[in-house]
């Protein structure tokens, strides 16, 4: 591969000369390029040397003028490390006053960012809403490990090594196309039940695995048809949206929607129960105490297991407890062909950036996934379904 490596300013800058060899070694073609800061700790000839190549500096002292952007045309993948605070602030914002802030504007494929920096600095809500952003713009963030830091603190903060950087690089690099010609039906978010013109009840559900699922799905060549109840996070590039708000809704929309879908997932955590009728008029604070009654709403997963079809469904099951036997169980009575179980109520589950899950498969398989970024688990439920698929059509002779 092509591979772009970036250095800012940091005391671990020393640390990506490493990077470079060991990318090097494994017969990449590395070009390295250094902001300003960078050079105040370690010399552009180190990098040249272990690479072979003229380290970039200087937007102003490339030999075309557009150096940076054929740079970024040539390249596979480009990897920062460390990224500081300061970069991926920049990052974040586009700003694009330096060569390196310049090439990333300019390049189309995948990023890797390993930052580095104080503790207090990671830890400030400024580089975790940049870092939030960053994220959530697909890139791949190798987070820094907990330890003792260059400035005498301890914590979060310290550069990666080496080696699982390069892992980050090797992962993100190789293209997939084995959803092309596939389309995906997602559903992701909670539903929102009205109780009058002005009240709902919903769950804590963010919308976050159903719409990593839907990224992951489109970087692998699908057309995605993504149903969402209402969410704070924007829909993945490339992606047709259908927002819906209730359960009713959601479910009109999937089986409008589901005839050219192979493969549905049911990531939504859709509302159990809905009041059948809801008032015309805002409830008045007149009683001293209120009793609702409310009606089962569709179970639209399960509609969905008795007219699949040849379609792969997926459903998912967030449990507080008897994870693998609620998996199973949910397998069973609404007729999946996985069921993704995760634990929610801990610091896992709705709302957090990682997940733990357990996938229980029609083959009677269950393979527990450790824990990871909610696109990386998202990357490897289409890793088990496609092979699930594969197992399954083998196994009726097709
Ligand atoms: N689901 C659905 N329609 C509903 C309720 C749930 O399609 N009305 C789907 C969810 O999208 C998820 C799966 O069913 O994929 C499991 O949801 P969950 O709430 O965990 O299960 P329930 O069927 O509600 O079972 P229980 O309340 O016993 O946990």
């Amino acid at each position: 591969m092509k591979i772009i490596l970036g250095v800012s300013g940091g005391i671990a800058a020393y640390k990506a000369a490493e990077l470079a060899r060991l990318l090097m070694q494994q017969g990449h073609e590395v070009q390295a390029v250094m902001t300003d800061a960078a050079r105040e700790f370690v010399q552009p000839l180190t990098f040249s040397a272990l690479t072979g190549r003229k380290t970039l500096t200087n937007m102003f002292e490339v030999e075309h003028a557009i150096g940076h952007i054929s740079v970024a045309q040539e390249s596979d993948v480009l990897v920062i490390a460390p990224a500081t605070a300061d970069l991926m602030a920049k990052l974040a914002h586009g700003l694009a006053g330096d060569f390196l802030s310049t090439i990333y504007l300019a390049f189309t494929g995948p990023v890797v960012l390993a930052p580095a920096m104080n503790v207090n600095m990671w830890n400030h809500p400024a580089t975790q809403a940049n870092l939030e952003t960053l994220r959530r713009r697909g890139h791949h963030i190798v987070e820094p490990e907990s330890g003792y830091l260059a400035c005498g603190m301890t914590g979060p903060g310290r550069l990666a090594n080496p080696e699982t950087i390069a892992a980050a690089v090797a992962r993100a690099g190789a293209k997939r196309t084995d959803l092309e010609g596939e389309t995906v039906l997602i559903t992701a978010g909670p539903t929102q039940e009205p109780l009058d013109p002005v009240r709902y009840i919903s769950n804590r559900s963010s919308g976050k695995m159903g719409y990593a699922l839907a990224e992951a799905a489109v970087s692998r060549g699908a057309r995605v048809i993504l149903i969402s109840g209402p969410v704070s996070i924007p829909a993945p590039r490339g992606v047709e949206l259908v927002p819906v708000q209730t359960a009713v809704e959601m479910r009109d929309k999937v089986f409008e929607n589901l005839e050219p879908a192979g493969i549905v997932i049911k990531a939504a955590a859709v509302a159990d129960f809905h009041l059948s009728k809801v008032p015309d008029q805002k409830v008045k604070k007149t009683a001293a105490r209120i009793t609702l009654e409310f009606d089962p709403t569709p179970d639209i997963l399960a509609e969905l297991g008795r007219q699949k079809g040849d379609r792969l469904l997926i459903g998912f099951a967030a449990e507080t407890q008897n994870l693998e036997r609620e998996a199973r169980r949910k397998l069973e009575t609404k007729n999946c062909d996985m069921i993704v179980g995760n634990l929610v109520g801990g610091d896992l589950g709705f709302g957090s950036e990682d997940n733990e899950v357990a996938l229980a498969l029609r083959t009677g398989e269950v393979i527990s996934l450790p824990r990871a970024s909610k696109r990386e688990i998202a990357d490897r439920i289409f890793d088990e379904a496609l092979k699930l698929r594969f197992a399954l059509q083998a196994a009726h002779g097709r």
